[in-house]
């Protein structure tokens, strides 16, 4: 099979790579900070279908056979082929809040590969009605001649208060990158979310070492959120990263590469 999603890698060509799955609606190269920091880590950047240069959803789903409808299991799926394909049976996974959720989906899914899990700004629970009803309305938004302006509000609500009040060169870069956001993407992710199911019970059995992060200014995933999965999980670190909201790979790369480092020693 050829691969499915486009991947990147960095660093050593050999070990136990790290693979980092981005937030919606972005692509690989949110990563690029983070990347700095791990130069003597093989690391495995892939991009969610619709996003960066992956295929449209519905050809990476008619690869795999699978149903069109989006979803974040034929995400896992694409993820695991996509690295089967570069021969990759086992690797430390790691994503960031839609990331987390394809994370989870591989827990789930895909267990025999996960040799360690990152869960960052995220959450295992599904949406309330509210919010699932929300996100369809982005997705028909998007659909239509707003475009990528369906989520240009997400750069208030996603960036923390001192990123937003100090960093004005995060603040553009995701400026950017929203106003960049596919259309195909946006719909595809928004409704794949909105049918995600709590996955919480694929964690108690997870038994390899896992990293559960968020920026201490996330309004998406709350510290509850967080702990709920800590505390379903054997052998894990817990990592508030000060002065940084959801977008906590962009905000502070450093503290989130040095997080993702001590998970892949853990691995080794
Ligand atoms: C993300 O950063 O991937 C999104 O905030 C995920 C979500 O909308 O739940």
């Amino acid at each position: 099979m050829s691969a499915l999603l486009a991947m990147t890698r960095h660093g050593p060509a050999d070990g136990l790579p790290l693979v980092l799955l981005h937030a919606f609606p972005l692509d690989q190269t949110m990563w690029d900070g983070v990347l700095a920091e791990l130069g003597d880590v093989p690391v495995c950047t892939l991009d969610a279908p619709g996003f960066g240069s992956s295929p449209p959803p519905r050809a990476v789903a008619e690869s795999l056979g699978r149903a069109l409808a989006p979803s974040l299991e034929t995400y896992a799926d694409a993820v695991a082929a996509t690295l089967h394909d570069a021969g990759v049976s086992r690797a430390v996974v790691a994503g960031l809040s839609m990331g987390g959720y394809a994370v989870l989906a591989l827990a789930e899914r895909h267990r025999d590969l996960l040799a360690g899990v990152g869960l960052l700004d995220t959450r295992a629970e599904a949406d309330d009605a509210a919010a699932r009803a929300n996100r369809l309305k982005v997705a028909e938004l998007a659909a239509g001649p707003t475009g990528s302006g369906a989520v240009a509000s997400m750069l208030t609500t996603v960036l923390g208060e001192t990123t937003l009040q100090s960093r004005p060169d995060v603040v553009e870069r995701l400026r950017a990158a929203l106003a960049a956001a596919p259309p195909t993407g946006i719909q595809w992710g928004q409704v794949a979310m909105a049918e995600r199911p709590n996955r919480l019970h694929v964690l108690p059995d997870l038994m390899v070492p896992a990293l559960v992060l968020r920026g201490a200014e996330d309004k998406g995933s709350p510290q509850a959120a967080a702990e709920a999965m800590a505390e379903r999980l054997g052998d894990v670190e817990v990592v508030v990263v000060p002065r940084a909201g959801h977008m906590s790979a962009l905000e502070a790369p450093a503290e989130v590469a040095a997080a993702l480092r001590r998970l892949y020693e853990r691995c080794g």
